[in-house]
């Protein structure tokens, strides 16, 4: 509805202020202000049926956040932290963090829209031009400020009074370190753990995207398998944390066309098995080329040639992957025989 089809005597009163100096251009002056376009009344401003629904739209909203900030302080007294959730099409994750997430998000959405429903529709829409001025306090205000401050400076006594001064700063400097306590919140220290993964000796590989454990017969040459260690589920707690770890890459590779000989000794029948974890800053590697054997990080190109132990041939990581030494069980399964022999992941994480 345009203003032009509203009756004269429901148009609220124009405001005096709603429109800034019009200038008009002439020779003198071809840039001048064309001032602002005529103002069009919503329907909210001539029906007063229109403005109630908008007022309970926005009040249903700032209910539907109340509703979820209470929800959100629900889950997080009511659902234990290890409890799993499955969500299409995310798979199993966390039923706290989704809880919490879910509230909070609502929350602040509500909030949000119903700050913007309110303002666009039953708030002022009245255009305001405001002339520019100077921003530089005049020189009567500086002083004047200039003055209240040295007035301040003495009547606080602060060079006489040495022993509030001192330990006011001694508050001020050691306040700080509260902060610096939070940090222990980062914690606790890793220790060593990132030099340990789930892997051990007799422990199965385990497909990634099928979730069965690996034969040796299931890996053709040229394919790209991804594999994690048996017993570790997408749902357990902590399995991000350890798969971060130990994921691995296994490739098939004519023995033949193994370079390094150490490489060969820790395969089974060409069947190699490398951290997937890059080792400049840890990203998952998971581009392979199965003509040269070469895999790419996607994340900085690191390249590593997995016929000639993993070392680098390309980009900024600072060594090779780590290799996991592999064997079979009686029942042709793939299995560890071991963990890594050295930390998997960005190098910085040695020194852990
Ligand atoms: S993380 Fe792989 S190249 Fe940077």
């Amino acid at each position: 509805m345009s203003s032009q089809d509203i009756p004269e005597e429901n148009l609220p009163a124009e405001q005096d202020h709603a429109h800034g100096a019009v200038t008009v251009a002439d020779d003198t002056d071809p840039f001048a202000d064309p001032g602002l376009p005529p103002h069009e009344h919503r329907v909210q401003d001539i029906d007063e049926q229109a403005a109630k629904r908008s007022e309970r739209a926005v009040a249903l909203l700032f209910t539907l956040s109340m509703l979820a900030t209470v929800g959100f302080i629900a889950s997080y007294v009511a659902i234990p932290h290890d409890q799993a959730v499955y969500v299409f099409p995310i798979g199993h994750i966390n039923a706290l963090n989704f809880a919490l997430g879910l509230t909070l998000g609502v929350a602040l959405f509500a909030i949000g829209a119903g700050a913007v429903h309110w303002a666009r529709t039953l708030m002022s829409d009245v255009e305001v031009a405001d002339e520019r001025h100077p921003i530089e306090a005049a020189p009567e205000v500086k002083a004047k400020v200039m003055a209240d401050f040295k007035q301040g400076a003495k009547e606080s006594a602060l060079g006489r009074r040495k022993l509030i001064r001192n330990t006011m700063f001694g508050a001020l400097a050691l306040f700080p370190l509260s902060g610096v306590m939070l940090l222990r919140d980062l914690g606790p220290l890793p220790g060593t753990k990132l030099r340990h993964t789930l892997w051990s000796k007799g422990k199965l590989l385990v497909n990634m995207n099928t979730n069965e454990p690996l034969r040796a017969s299931d890996v053709a040459v040229g394919s790209l398998t991804f594999a994690k260690p048996e017993g570790l589920e997408e749902h357990d707690e902590d399995f991000q944390k350890e798969i971060a770890k130990a994921a691995l890459m296994i490739v098939r590779i004519q023995p033949d066309n193994i370079k390094d000989k150490r490489e060969l000794q820790w395969s089974h029948e060409g069947i190699v098995a490398y951290s997937k974890i890059c080792t400049h800053v840890g990203c998952p590697i998971s581009l392979y080329e199965q003509q040269t054997h070469h895999v790419l990080c996607p994340c900085h190109q690191s390249t590593f040639d997995l016929s000639d132990g993993a070392r680098v041939i390309f980009g900024p990581a600072g060594h090779a992957l780590p290799q996991l030494r592999i064997g079979v069980n009686d029942e042709g399964y793939l299995e560890a025989l071991g963990d890594f022999e050295e930390p998997v992941g960005p190098a910085f994480w040695e020194r852990g």
